[in-house]
């Protein structure tokens, strides 16, 4: 695989086999310098804590230099330069761009218009495929991906973690639960893609009702970012959130996983309990992200 851009774009077999590749580098099973002669660029037009660091963090655990941009106001895009002329140029300095757009589909336009691979960090409400390796290797971790039930909860419509994640469990034989506020479900166009590949998709009207029968709850917040005015957001926030009392009868082996960052929709007194894998989940990005930086660029 060249460009990381969709989930779509995986088989089975290559979600396994970086799973597989991560599992090596995360118990130190690899050859040090491995990447010791290439460069990375991590352009970030929207904010973010783990993606970037994880990915530098992975960069030069790997013998490889990284350089940046933060921002839109860091870069010459305030002065009119297009994405496209800007990768053209960034992609002439570097062995691979890892890319943050707030633009669905911002990646796959970058990799028209470049020589070297593109990984999509994160495009609008669109996809974030490296973001759903490590979830998927969290709960790998844990018990086998084969035969669970899994739920997502939150803002299914604008959550680009969830878009991911639930295209990539359709590879493998999971029940997926759906729990979302009035106006965020899961795009129709999704749900009806996830039938088609098999996929048994339930949606419940609350999380009480589908807690119980769940090996992962996949938390998300509200993508306040992708409303079109505050008062639309105000009129959903705070409307779910986990609570130790929520916890009650759940399976033993349930994982609360959560992409980060949260804003209220995990009560803090979740964190001290077994079921909370969210900081775990959040610490495997480096190991998954050097499998990934390592198969772009070997
Ligand atoms: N999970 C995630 O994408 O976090 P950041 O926005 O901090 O990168």
């Amino acid at each position: 695989m060249y460009h990381i851009i969709s989930i779509r774009d995986f088989e089975r077999s290559d979600l396994d086999h970086l799973l597989d590749r991560a599992q090596e580098f995360d118990t130190g099973n690899y050859r040090p310098g491995l990447l010791d002669d290439k460069l990375l660029a991590l352009l970030f037009f929207e904010p973010s804590t783990r993606t970037r660091m994880s990915f530098a963090a992975a960069m030069g655990r790997l013998g490889g230099k990284s350089i940046s941009v933060d921002s839109v106001e860091a870069s010459s895009i305030v002065k009119g330069e297009t994405l496209a002329d800007t990768i053209r140029v960034i992609s002439s300095y570097v062995d691979a761009v890892v890319l943050r757009h707030p633009k669905e589909g911002a990646a796959r336009l970058a990799s028209e218009f470049t020589s070297v691979p593109v990984i999509n960090a994160g495009d609008g409400a669109g996809q974030h495929p490296s973001q759903t390796l490590l979830d998927l290797y969290t709960i790998r971790q844990s018990m086998p991906i084969d035969g669970i039930d899994v739920g997502l909860l939150g803002d299914l419509r604008y959550g680009r973690t969830a878009h991911s994640l639930a295209l990539a469990l359709s590879l493998y034989d999971v029940t997926l639960h759906t729990v979302a506020p009035g106006g965020l479900e899961m795009p129709a166009n999704i749900t009806l893609e996830l039938r088609e590949r098999g996929m048994e998709v339930i949606e419940h009207p609350s999380v009480e009702e589908a807690i119980r029968e769940l090996d992962v709850l996949y938390v998300t917040r509200i993508q306040r970012e992708r409303f079109p005015d505050s008062a639309s957001y105000y009129d959903v926030a705070s409307s779910y959130r986990i609570t130790t009392d929520l916890l009650d009868d759940v399976k033993e082996r349930l994982m609360i996983l959560h992409p980060l960052p949260r804003a209220g929709e995990i009560d803090p007194a979740v964190d001290c309990t077994p079921y909370a894998r969210y900081f775990e989940q959040a610490r495997n990005g480096v190991p998954v992200r050097m499998a990934l930086l390592h198969e772009v660029m070997k």
